[in-house]
């Protein structure tokens, strides 16, 4: 008898690694592994939640249209080539989904998001690691990697875990040399972290085929909302809406989005204690010999002298209740990715890593 078989490559997908939240035995921990905002939502968008509960015997909208107005208006961008999803995460499945399949390549990065391999073999496609260079994108090994066969090339700015930038002369190079027959999507999950940033929004402008993926899980603080969106030319658009199912996302999830996108004075909080936090924390670890790059992004990607060093951090980190983010799935055995908490975390982790280095632990 013939037995169930899942499609061929399925069972090759490894299942994603989220960020730690407990410790066994520890009571107070403070998570900082999954790159959340300390302060929360907008008071706004939580109004919005009490107030959607109301009408949930009601379908939510199925294009957006209200959230839509108010990511263009925010901006300055066309609302009709805005997509949203169920987090950025499927905004960038429905761009697999459309436009990769069996025998098609997927390009992503060394140190890059987890997802891009994931959501390649998904869609039944290869993907291609290209390597980094000193945690940065490196476009000529990108370009280098491209074949007849590659369909996407993935890319991260500010990046994840490595929290550097890409850029913007290096991003129009690698969109000049792409064959047009090639989808350049830049993930701008952090865009929202950098001053004076559009997250790649004038290359989309540009480029036809470049796609910009934004989110509502990290400084709007929406993450269990499961809120994004993606910015490309009208016709990727009318592309990726036939993937995506009519009432993806919940009355409550527009009716909070809407609202925090549209609170600019709290948008501006999260962003300034941020960039000061981030800033303090940075220099703090340094002092004490743990260095990280030039932050762009809601953490930092702390460096130690080697893998040993970094786990025997970690586990003290979480005897102090402590969680961060070990990152040697994405090729960084060295180094530990500490999400920007609120100052209270931040002082105990720099406090918690001196005691560390000093031999406390
Ligand atoms: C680089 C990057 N892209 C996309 C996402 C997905 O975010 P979401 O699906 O919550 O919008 C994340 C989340 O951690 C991320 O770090």
């Amino acid at each position: 008898m013939t037995k169930i078989t899942p499609q061929p490559g399925i069972m090759d997908i490894a299942l994603y690694q989220g960020g730690q939240s407990h410790v066994a035995g520890v009571e107070h921990v403070i998570k900082l592994s999954s790159n959340e905002n300390p302060f929360g939502p907008s008071p706004k968008a939580i109004e919005a939640v009490r107030d959607s509960a109301a009408t949930l015997n009601r379908y939510p909208s199925t294009d957006h249209a209200s959230l839509r107005a108010a990511i263009g208006a925010r901006h300055g961008l066309d609302p009709a080539r805005i997509i949203c999803g169920v987090g950025s995460d499927e905004v960038l499945q429905f761009v697999a989904q459309a436009y990769a399949g069996p025998g098609d390549e997927v390009i992503y990065t060394e140190h890059g998001f987890s997802m891009y391999p994931i959501i390649a073999k998904m869609a039944g496609a290869t993907p291609v690691m290209v390597p980094e260079t000193d945690r940065r994108v490196d476009v000529d090994n990108i370009l280098a990697a491209v074949t007849g066969q590659t369909r996407i090339v993935f890319v991260t700015n500010p990046g994840n875990p490595t929290s550097t930038m890409i850029p913007e002369v290096e991003l129009v190079r690698l969109a000049e040399a792409l064959p047009q027959s090639c989808l350049m999507v830049i993930d701008g999950a952090y865009a929202e972290f950098v001053a004076d940033f559009d997250g790649g929004a004038a290359l989309v402008d540009r480029f036809e085929n470049v796609i910009m993926t934004r989110t509502f899980s990290k400084i709007y603080g929406l993450g269990g909302m499961r809120v994004g969106w993606g910015y490309a030319a009208q016709s990727i658009i009318e592309v990726l809406n036939r993937v995506r199912q009519p009432f993806n996302l919940s009355l409550t999830a527009l009716a909070a989005a809407e609202a925090a996108i549209k609170d600019e004075e709290y948008l501006t909080f999260c962003h300034t204690e941020n960039a000061r936090l981030r800033v303090w924390l940075a220099d703090e670890l340094a002092k004490i010999g743990v260095p990280s790059d030039p932050s762009s992004t809601n953490f930092i990607l702390a460096r130690f002298r080697d893998q040993a060093e970094a786990e025997a951090c970690d586990d003290y980190l979480k005897t102090q209740g402590l969680i961060v983010r070990r990152v040697a799935g994405y090729n960084l055995p060295n180094a530990l990715r500490i999400t920007v908490g609120d100052e209270e975390a931040c002082r105990r982790v720099v406090a918690a890593i001196t005691e560390f280095k000093e031999g406390a632990a």
